[in-house]
């Protein structure tokens, strides 16, 4: 585990970008392709704003790129609230990257079907060794990630890559990668940004093993590298 802590959410942003971009070039001349999940949410915004300023001086090579995402709200994908939408407008609308390297997650159709589906894009297209080469998730004040709330049933054990996750809280129905193909990644990036979300981080890194309820606790990569990179705000707990 490593934890970078930046001053401000500018910095923080350059930074994911600049760790996107290398790790990009380095799965593609390791495998000729770079397979990476989004994540969702606000603080990602700013670094995908990077990410398409920077890529498009022909840092990557974006027919090599195969993107999807870690979690989606049943929504659809011109909703304000799709996760879809968000990254469309601050990376994707702005790279050269070929429509059929685009692999969203349907949030209109049923969910069941939906995550089902999912799971046979994942099967389909992360290629020969069905993993993600990087994925970045953010993390709420609750600790959730992707969307793996607490106490919620996507959290039970699971061999499947892709669940239909109903969460009480919002009285919404989300599509998760759960931890079984998240964990498989060569390399994952946590994006938190914000002294809100302090608290959560501190359960999260030094806390009680208790991911039910801190559920970015089951993200432990299996054989890959994590990384933490965080603004001051959300460090104010780290010690
Ligand atoms: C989502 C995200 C979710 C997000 C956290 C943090 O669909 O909302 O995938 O896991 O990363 O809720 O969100 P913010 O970046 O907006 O704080």
């Amino acid at each position: 585990m490593k934890i970078n802590i930046f001053p401000d959410p500018n910095t923080l942003a350059d930074a994911v970008a600049d760790r996107f971009i290398n790790t990009s070039q380095s799965s593609i001349l390791a495998t000729g392709r770079f397979n990476v999940a989004l994540a969702g949410g606000s603080t990602p915004q700013a670094a995908y704003h990077r990410i398409a300023s920077r890529g498009k001086k022909e840092l990557v090579n974006w027919s090599l790129v195969q993107i999807f995402w870690g979690d989606e709200r049943c929504v659809p994908p011109e909703h304000p609230e799709s996760n879809y939408r968000m990254a469309y407008e601050a990376l994707l609308d702005h790279i050269p990257i070929p429509v059929e390297n685009i692999h969203r997650m349907a949030g209109e159709w049923l969910p069941f079907e939906a995550a089902n589906h999912y799971q046979e894009i994942l099967e389909s297209n992360l290629g020969p060794s069905q993993r993600f080469d990087l994925v970045i998730l953010g993390m709420g004040i609750d600790s959730h990630t992707a969307s793996l709330f607490p106490g919620t049933a996507a959290l039970r054990k699971t061999s499947r890559w892709v669940k239909a996750n109903y969460v009480d809280k919002l009285a919404a129905w989300r599509l998760t990668l759960t931890p079984s193909i998240i964990n498989q990644a060569r390399n994952i990036v946590f994006l938190i940004s914000g002294e809100n979300k302090a608290e959560a981080l501190h359960h999260v890194i030094s806390g009680k093993f208790q991911p039910h309820q801190y559920p970015s606790q089951f993200i432990k990569p299996t054989s890959g590298k994590i990384y933490y990179y965080i603004d001051t705000g959300a460090a104010k707990r780290i010690a």
